[in-house]
């Protein structure tokens, strides 16, 4: 199919709506198999918060993948989508009793356990039903991420994980339950993070805590190091597939995994947002004594990202080669932080064009809304695009 032709297919379906490009899926995964394949101790639990469309979650559960949940609905959804409940990690500092329930119930792999009274509830819980829960303890590890404030997780000021001098304490307490199992440590501090040096600090912490759990005999079967590695959202064209072999390799040499200890990791973004654009038809134009309004038909409701955390997605006009111009491109909800993004450049628009918003795959669909009482967006992959 030429381009013309797949774009007049696009230009058919009634928008907003997501379109996931599974070629691009499909060589992220492969790019991700090739690295940790090097490794029979490393793990990838997707993080199934970036994404849970059906369309994305087959060729991740048929990578091999895991999945990382937050919430009994995650959990639900990876169990419906075909993920066995033995490659399912349980993270969220606030999990309700049904959401632990219906985690025992399902013998998933681990419980990434964030606070004492959690882990008290757990065993209580994995008592009340004669089982046993495998835990891992999320330490807080003070270690800060060169990325959007609202998206670091790894400092002390954060609600994450349990402060690390209290790790002892609190290894101790779970050895001591008789219906937990203490099988490691998980940590994760933060999302779009580009600087490898950021990953680096983590291992290095890592290292400390790995020595001074040495000295106190206590071994450990489990590192689980989170997600958290960026994408590039400037040229996701001319750059999709992430830096996972500098990711790997950051792991690979800085981390001192001691003999027979497992590495896992919980990558969401990495792996979905390139294969992700949000496809929009231009309503109507407007201009402004300073400004020229493209006003689409997709809003915040659809992707908040740039509302929430100011992030930028490539724009792209797939329906105009005429001059370049510039715009502001917003959304019809009622809201002044309903914007795309402003001064932008993009070739000439009108009334019916098809805007792609780029990179959308991650934290995209999987934050869309009603507000508004708006209807949620539709999604279609490349195949559905191609069989038309
Ligand atoms: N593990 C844990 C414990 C997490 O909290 C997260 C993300 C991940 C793994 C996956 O991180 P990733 O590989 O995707 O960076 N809505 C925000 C991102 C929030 C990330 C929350 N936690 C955004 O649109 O940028």
């Amino acid at each position: 199919m030429t381009q013309t032709t797949q774009i007049t297919q696009l230009t058919k379906k009634p928008t907003p709506y997501y379109y996931y490009n599974k070629e691009i899926l499909q060589q992220t995964l492969d790019a991700v198999k090739a690295e940790v394949s090097k490794h029979d101790n490393y793990f990838v639990h997707y993080a199934i918060k970036a994404n849970a469309n059906p369309i994305v979650l087959e060729p991740i559960r048929e990578a091999g993948f895991g999945i990382d949940c937050v919430s009994g609905g995650e959990i639900e959804v990876s169990l419906k989508a075909g993920f066995p409940a033995e490659k399912i990690v349980f993270a969220g500092v606030g999990k309700a009793d049904w959401e632990i329930e219906m985690g025992i119930d399902n013998n998933i792999f681990c419980f990434n356990v964030e606070s004492i009274p959690e882990l008290e509830v757990i065993n209580t819980i994995a008592e009340q039903k004669g089982k046993v829960a495998n835990i891992c303890l999320r330490i807080n590890p003070n270690v800060g991420a060169h990325t959007h404030a609202n998206i670091t997780t790894g400092l002390s000021e954060n609600k994450f994980g349990i402060d690390m001098a209290h790790m002892f304490d609190v290894i101790k307490m779970a050895k001591n339950m008789k219906n937990v199992a203490f099988k490691g440590l998980h940590f994760h501090i933060g999302s779009q993070i580009l600087e490898m040096d950021d990953f680096i600090a983590l291992c290095h912490r890592i290292n400390e805590l790995q020595d001074q759990l040495d000295e106190q005999g206590i071994s450990v079967g489990i590192i689980n190091v989170g997600g958290g590695l960026g994408v590039d959202y400037d040229d996701p064209m001319g750059n999709p597939i992430p830096q996972f072999k500098e990711f790997f390799e950051v792991y690979n040499t800085h981390l001192k995994l001691r003999e027979g200890q497992e590495l896992h990791f919980e990558l969401g973004r990495a792996i979905v947002a390139q294969c992700g654009s949000l496809m929009t038809k231009v309503l109507y134009m407007k201009d402004n004594t300073n400004k020229k309004f493209a006003i689409v038909d997709a809003g915040f409701t659809e992707l908040i990202r740039p509302a929430l955390y100011g992030a930028h997605h490539k724009i792209v006009n797939l329906t105009s080669d005429g001059p370049l111009e510039t715009y502001d491109v917003v959304g019809p909800i009622c809201e002044s932080s309903d914007t795309f993004d402003t001064d932008i450049q993009l070739n000439q628009v009108k009334r019916g064009d098809l805007i792609a918003i780029l990179s959308a795959g991650a934290y995209g669909e999987s934050m869309a809304s009603c507000y508004n009482c708006r209807r949620l967006p539709k999604s279609y992959s490349s195949e559905d695009i191609l069989a038309e």
